[in-house]
C-alpha cells in the first residue's frame, strides 16, 4: 500500500541554524522557511536526490511542534511521510486492521498542497507516520 518515502520531518529549536547547517556544513539545497498556520509550524524543504527533509519550527501557540521541543530540546526526528495513491482507501483499509488514525480521520491538506492523514504512533513503534496521497 505505502510507497515511497516523501519526507522525514525534524523539529527543530532554531530553523535558521538549521537550515544554515544543511546548506552549509552537509551541503544540501536548502529552501527559504515557509509559513503553514494551518499545521501550526514554519517549515524549509532539504531537497535530496531521493527524498525531502522537513526542518519543522513552531507557528502560534497551540502548534504540535512546541510540545515535542519541550520534550526534545535540541530537536529530533518528528514523523515520516510515506506516499500513498489512494489516502481514502489507504485509511479505510488502516482502521479496517485497527490502526488509529490522528484528529477528524478526514484528510488535510498538507504542506505539499497534497492530502495527508496522521497514524497513531502507538500503532507504528513510536514512529508518527503521515501519508500523503501523490
Ligand atoms: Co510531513
Amino acid at each position: 500500500m505505502i510507497g515511497r518515502l516523501n519526507h522525514v520531518a525534524i523539529a527543530v529549536p532554531d530553523l535558521e541554524a538549521a537550515a544554515k547547517t544543511y546548506r552549509d556544513v552537509l551541503g544540501a539545497k536548502v529552501g527559504e522557511p515557509q509559513a503553514e498556520p494551518d499545521h501550526g509550524v514554519t517549515v524549509v524543504f532539504v531537497e535530496l536526490d531521493n527524498t525531502k527533509i522537513e526542518l519543522l519550527y513552531p507557528l502560534g501557540d497551540d502548534s504540535p511542534i512546541a510540545g515535542f521541543l519541550s520534550k526534545n530540546a535540541s530537536g529530533g526526528i518528528h514523523h515520516v511521510c510515506y506516499e500513498v495513491d489512494d489516502i481514502l482507501a489507504a485509511r479505510d483499509k488502516l482502521v479496517e486492521e485497527g490502526a488509529r488514525i490522528l484528529g477528524s480521520g478526514e484528510p488535510k491538506i498538507g504542506a505539499h498542497k497534497k492530502p495527508v492523514l496522521f497514524l497513531h504512533p502507538k500503532d507504528f513503534n513510536g514512529t508518527l507516520v503521515e501519508l500523503e496521497q501523490v
